[in-house]
């Protein structure tokens, strides 16, 4: 056998292999979180990450194969293969490298805070919400609930199963505020939100948001990280962000 040969066999073992295989990139994502992914009207699933999602299936010329889940679990799903990546608006954390590999980032974005226009002239800054007499809501599992324990530890905390679920608290005044990532916010402010909330759309912290992957295959992680080099330098990521930020 030729001395590589144990490199080919180390490759052949890369996440690209069996997908060139199957002919399928399978990848997970919580269809609850506009304009990165949703649902529409007819059970198609349509935003920046399916968008994305469809791209990188292109590049590999494989059929697009979308796994709705719930975000709350994303990562033990990825972790026992029920699809190859995590699509997902996911934050890449540290802690939550130490579990899954992440891609270079592909959009970057930070929390910020949804306020009831009921504090319209009391709030300014999200600091000024750490008091328990402010109902502050977030999404299990997210990077938003992890915000709040952090940085407004002493303001009462109620966490919710969807996105939507803590915007209409806010949009009804059963909270005061919602902590979340400040695109997802500003869409469900204007959206279900409009005349009724604010936004405090001054990232108060620093997060970039990654494809997911299992950790143990540098082939899959080069290949994401160069089509995402791509991808953000040939006009395709300004297509999308017009397409689903300016409209
Ligand atoms: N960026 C936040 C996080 O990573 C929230 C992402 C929510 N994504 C979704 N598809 N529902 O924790």
């Amino acid at each position: 056998a030729p001395a590589y040969a144990a490199d080919i066999d180390i490759a052949k073992q890369s996440t690209i292999n069996k997908i060139l295989k199957s002919g399928e990139l399978r990848v997970g994502f919580d269809a609850s979180y506009a304009p990165f992914e949703i649902t529409d009207k007819n059970g198609r699933y349509i935003g920046f990450d399916i968008d994305l999602a469809k791209e990188l299936a292109k590049a590999m010329g494989v059929k697009f194969v979308p796994v709705n889940t719930d975000f709350d679990g994303i990562i033990p799903s990825l972790l026992s293969d029920k699809f190859d990546v995590i699509i997902s608006g996911m934050t890449l954390t540290q802690q939550r490298n130490l579990q899954i590999g992440f891609s270079d980032a592909y959009f970057l974005m930070g929390q910020g805070v949804m306020v009831s226009n009921k504090l319209q002239g009391k709030i300014a800054r999200y600091k000024e919400l750490n008091d328990p007499k402010y109902v502050i809501v977030s999404r299990l599992g997210t990077t938003g609930e992890e915000a709040v324990k952090k940085y407004l530890p002493k303001a009462t905390y109620k966490s919710f199963e969807k996105e939507v679920d803590c915007g209409m608290e806010v949009i009804s005044g059963r909270a005061d505020a919602f902590v979340f990532d400040i695109p997802a916010l500003e869409n469900i402010a204007s959206v279900q939100g409009k005349g009724k909330v604010f936004v405090l759309n001054d990232p108060f912290t620093f997060e970039p948001m990654a494809i997911g992957y299992k950790q143990g295959d540098p082939d899959f992680a080069n290949f994401l990280n160069n089509f995402i080099f791509q991808f953000k330098n040939d006009g395709r990521y300004q297509r999308l962000y017009d397409k689903w930020f300016r409209s």
